[in-house]
């Protein structure tokens, strides 16, 4: 029988890209989003191998029976994506706008989280892979939400692989992907620099979900970004950013 992936945020951007190249590799794929007519084009081009469901993460009760749906239909899953996400730039500090990134990037991907991982852990096998991002590394005066949500997402995936210690046979992968700009809907901000194609960024993502990497920033030249990011003093970003 043939690979199982869902892939959660698949209605546009880097998740519909995944999705695409997963269908292409043999996988049968759930995608899922909000925009029920994005999902419904995506199925048109392969009605065999993509199966939709029109989920929104806010709403972590429904995350729970959609994702025990799936499972029923399904039977054993080999892979998760986790690609939903929203962020805004949010200078005035609008309440609405950090309430919504965080119910969406953090309680929404942590429920998406938590479901995969006891699958995982009850299967003996499978993989978690989640955009986050490099705005992890730091904070920003121009969309704090966006910024602390993906610092929360990296240390929790970081304690769901200290947890796979928990489960036996070492068959359960969590990959950390963090983008720096990607050209989607996304990409925060003005005169955005090293903005990387979205089929460049998503097929380096693939690469990365294929060797199971535990953390990866894409493109590659991040890294350097990284490296600075993680030694640069918060007074020189006060000053340049
Ligand atoms: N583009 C960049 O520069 C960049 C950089 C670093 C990290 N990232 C991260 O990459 C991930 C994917 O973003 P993208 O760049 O591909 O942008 P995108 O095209 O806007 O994709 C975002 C996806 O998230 C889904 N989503 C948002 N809110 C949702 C909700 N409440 N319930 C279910 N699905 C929801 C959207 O589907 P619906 O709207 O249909 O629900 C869409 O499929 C995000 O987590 C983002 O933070 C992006």
């Amino acid at each position: 029988m043939g690979k199982k992936a869902i892939v959660f945020g698949a209605t546009s951007g880097i998740g519909k890209e995944l999705a695409k190249m997963l269908v292409k590799d043999g996988f049968q794929v759930v995608i899922t989003g909000r925009r029920i007519e994005n999902l419904q084009e995506i199925q048109a081009t392969n009605p065999t191998q993509y199966i939709i469901e029109q989920h929104d993460v806010q709403e972590v009760t429904t995350s729970e029976i959609v994702f025990e749906k799936i499972v029923k239909q399904l039977g054993e899953i080999d892979l998760i994506i986790h690609s939903s996400g929203i962020g805004y730039e949010n200078p005035e500090l609008e309440w609405d706008k950090e309430s919504q990134t965080l119910q969406t990037n953090i309680l929404g991907a942590t429920k998406i989280y938590n479901l995969a991982f006891k699958l995982f852990k009850k299967q003996g096998f499978g993989h978690l892979a989640c955009i986050t991002s490099i705005a992890s590394l730091r904070g920003s005066r121009h969309a704090p939400a966006y910024f602390a949500s993906k610092a929360y997402q990296v240390n929790y995936l970081e304690s769901l692989y200290l947890k796979t210690k928990e489960i036996k046979g070492g068959n359960v992968y969590i990959t950390d992907i963090r983008p720096g700009f990607v050209d989607t809907k996304m990409a925060l901000g003005d005169g955005i620099f090293w903005m990387a194609p979205l089929t460049k960024a998503s097929k380096q993502i693939y690469s990365a979900i294929k060797k199971k990497k535990r953390k990866v920033y894409i493109s590659k030249r991040w890294n350097l970004i990284a490296w600075v990011l993680k030694i640069v003093p918060s007074w020189a970003i006060k000053k340049v950013m």
